[in-house]
């Protein structure tokens, strides 16, 4: 999907920049997911780079769109959090010329077309550190109705990430908070880009 899309949503409130952090990536950091520095792959206003900014991590964003971007850089500014926001490509993470230990994604993934899905999964491996994750939170086949993005189903997110150099820990039912009414069906899922020398698991 193009960005242009996104550049309109950001003329108002989108439905979901609901001006906190999505509580996903709280579980996630409860339970030792995240591990600094971190990258906001599709941040938007950065609310949870900047949620993982306030607990203490190196944190950064990158969006394609420069006013998400100014709005984040507005927050961190006015929160004194030390969060870095970039426009950027996040299908050329490679460009940014750094490497992170977690990259977290909020509702990016889901806007990809097949080829984009491609294109990200060398992007991320351009950015990711051995031994990384990438977590990710993406509108689920179970979600159902007509609108919003695409649906992803757990066999597309194995068929784009479980083979070399990434691999898939886990995928878990969630929720995507949205400013509409209850929350939408999601998947969490954490993928970690293999250590050097290390073989991917048989059982995936
Ligand atoms: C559904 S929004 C989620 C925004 C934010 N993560 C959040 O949770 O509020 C998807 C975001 O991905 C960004 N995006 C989509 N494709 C992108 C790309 N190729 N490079 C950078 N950002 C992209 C959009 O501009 C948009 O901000």
């Amino acid at each position: 999907m193009s960005t242009e899309h996104f550049f309109e949503a950001y003329r108002g409130t989108p439905p979901w920049d609901i001006g906190r952090h999505q509580p996903a990536f709280e579980r996630a950091l409860r339970e030792g997911d995240i591990t600094g520095p971190v990258l906001d792959a599709g941040c938007g206003t950065g609310e949870n780079a900047l949620y993982l900014a306030a607990q203490g991590f190196a944190a950064a964003g990158v969006d394609a769109v420069p006013a998400a971007i100014e709005a984040a850089r507005a927050k961190a500014l006015a929160r004194g959090l030390p969060a870095d926001f970039v426009v950027g490509d996040a299908l050329d993470l490679g460009a940014l010329g750094r490497r992170f230990a977690t990259v977290i994604d909020s509702g990016m993934f889901h806007t990809f077309d097949d080829g984009e899905r491609e294109r990200f999964r060398d992007s991320l491996a351009a950015v990711l550190e051995p031994g990384g994750r990438y977590l990710v939170l993406c509108f689920s086949e179970r979600e159902r109705g007509d609108g919003g993005p695409r649906r992803v189903t757990r066999e597309e997110l194995r068929a784009t990430f479980e083979r070399p150099p990434f691999r898939v820990l886990s995928i878990e039912p969630a929720l995507i908070a949205s400013n509409l009414r209850g929350g939408r069906k999601a998947w969490f899922a954490r993928v970690t880009r293999l250590a050097e020398g290390e073989e991917p698991s048989a059982d995936g």
